[in-house]
């Protein structure tokens, strides 16, 4: 047997000669990216080892890594396996998503305060009835009518969000965030919908998210004083995908033509069914889906935002991995979805992470030179989505780039006091952003693809209304990393049409925040449902227009 000891995580393993780094590291509890699950093709799961060290690891041969990173002591977790004792120091923001930078919050929503659940004490019995509606549940012993509790949960692709809210008062008492765990197995919805169609694979899916909400639900009441079996009912809010793996349905119909639904939401499911450790007799409500790439998390979305009440146009963009959107006319709503890829995430990016501590969140060029923040203002380690998004905005804006995503490094573009960021790695052009931190020609055509999806998707929303880009009275950018973008750079890049300036709003993550309404208010279920019925969803997959379109907003 060999050693694996992690000093940081106070952690020792013992692992066969041969285990795969990858899992002896998952095992160990460090939540390294993974997201091609150890297929050696995103070259995410880097892992530096001391020079002593290295020789105790053997890696299959790959060219995801480049001369000067090897020669620094990287080598990718999943294509090593363990050949002698090992001390590994990991960042300890690695570890079970510590230091991440999770949107929570969204706008705040006022709503009557009338759940589904309810408690009354009778006092000949000395017990008190549990409803829903006008449904009993059970009968506790004792007056239990001061102890009522409901989750809002909103289960990103890649992160979840989980508010613990006193159902008596409709107080928020306390939240829970993290990764979502079943990010190691692939970042994108299409790889969870690969594995989830076999059974094994949709029981791992399901246990490992189901397990971390536990987690979830039980911190959340720690942190209020509260016992997570007065939890009586949660609200789960997400992509269709996410809902189909949380209650264990297969998902095999959303990956291939016609993208059927075998579940449509508006619905209850029993919380032991699925594993929630909350009040046995506890339910979980699905709000209603619309098609299979326009989910419950637009449906909160469109609640959160009041779209069928708001008069004039207004586009709702909520961008991830996913670009999701909706377009309001005086509430008359029509909804689709364009797959960005996980790019936004920081995912398939050369120096890309997730927004956690240490990433370059902020890029500005100007006559002064180059100017950039990190996430915790620490050492810069990485790229996220908002840093991406600047760098690349930036680049286009001041000619760094041309229209065709083409890097001007050879003296084509101005003489600017950034020129120095040009460099050579591995024989090839980069923009170094600072240190180990840098942008490569691959990188802006990953961001190209991704605004070209977002950007096609709003061209062809618009005019399948008959509508240009200057009618549209506001745009409103929800999503896990909304808040942290600059509209100038939406613009700069094409994400957004040049019309759209001064008309944006970042309206936060409007899922969680549509979660909690429907928790809290139950008639708001039933009209939600009503409107997600008369929602006119656009099929991009099956519009000739769309290749078009997208090919064309490609351009800077
Ligand atoms: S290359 Fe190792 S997980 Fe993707």
């Amino acid at each position: 047997m060999n050693k694996v000891t992690l000093p940081s995580l106070g952690v020792t393993l013992e692992v066969e000669p041969g285990a795969s780094l990858l899992e002896t590291l998952r095992h160990a509890g460090v939540d390294l990216e993974s997201p091609c699950d150890g297929s050696g093709t995103c070259g995410k799961c880097r892992v530096k080892l001391a020079a002593h060290e290295r020789a105790h690891v053997r890696e299959s041969a790959h060219d995801l890594l480049s001369d000067a990173e090897r020669e620094e002591g990287f080598v990718l977790a999943c294509q090593a396996s363990i050949c002698g004792d090992l001390e590994i120091e990991t960042d300890a923001a690695n570890a079970e998503g510590e230091g991440l930078r999770i949107l929570s919050e969204g706008h705040g929503l006022d709503v009557a305060l009338e759940p589904w659940i309810s408690k009354t004490f009778d006092p000949a019995t000395a017990s008190t009835r549990i409803l829903a509606g006008n449904t009993l549940l059970g009968v506790e012993p004792g007056d239990t009518t001061g102890r009522l509790y409901g989750l809002a949960i909103d289960i990103g692709t890649t992160t979840l969000v989980a508010a613990l809210v006193d159902l008596r008062t409709g107080c928020e008492l306390a939240t829970a965030s993290s990764l979502n765990p079943q990010a190691r197995y692939g970042q994108d919805v299409l790889s969870r919908i690969k594995l989830g169609s076999a059974p094994d694979g949709l029981a791992k899916l399901q246990g490992d998210l189901i397990a971390e909400l536990n987690r979830h639900a039980a911190d959340a009441a720690a942190q209020a004083g509260v016992d997570p079996r007065d939890i009586y009912e949660a609200v789960f809010s997400g992509n269709t995908t996410m809902l189909y793996l949380a209650v264990g349905t297969d998902p095999a119909t959303l990956g291939k033509y016609p993208y059927t639904l075998t579940r449509r939401g508006a619905e209850h499911v029993g919380a032991t069914g699925i594993g929630l450790e909350i009040s046995p007799l506890g339910l979980v409500y699905l709000p209603p889906v619309m098609s299979a790439y326009v989910g419950a998390d637009i449906t909160s979305g469109i609640l959160a935002a009041d779209l069928p009440h708001t008069k004039g146009v207004v586009l709702f963009v909520d961008i991830g991995t996913n670009g999701e959107m909706v377009l309001g006319i005086d509430g008359k709503l029509t909804a689709t979805s364009t797959a960005a890829g996980p790019a936004f995430e920081g995912m398939n990016i050369t120096c890309g992470m997730r927004a956690g501590r240490g990433a370059v969140e902020r890029v500005s060029l100007s006559d002064d030179g180059l100017a950039f923040a990190t996430i915790g203002s620490t050492e810069p380690s990485g790229l996220c989505g908002s840093g991406l998004l600047d760098v690349v905005g930036e680049l286009a804006a001041h000619g760094g780039v041309d229209k065709n995503g083409r890097f001007q490094h050879n003296g084509t573009a101005p003489d600017k006091p950034w020129k120095s960021q040009w460099e050579r790695v591995d024989g090839k052009p980069v923009f170094r952003i600072t240190g180990p931190v840098y942008l490569s020609q691959k990188d802006v055509r990953q961001v190209q693809l991704a605004k070209a999806a977002i950007r096609a998707g709003i061209e062809l929303m618009l005019k399948e209304n008959g509508l240009t880009p200057a009618r549209v009275d506001r745009v409103l950018i929800a999503g896990s990393f909304g808040f942290h973008l600059r509209t100038e750079s939406l613009i700069n890049l094409g994400l957004l049409p040049r019309a759209f300036a001064g008309r944006v709003e970042f309206v936060g993550n409007t899922s969680r925040t549509g979660a909690q309404a429907l928790l809290l208010n139950h008639p708001a279920r039933g009209r939600l449902a009503r409107v997600a019925g008369t929602v006119n969803v656009l099929e991009l997959a099956n519009n000739p227009a769309f290749e078009t379109t997208f090919l064309q907003s490609l351009a800077f």
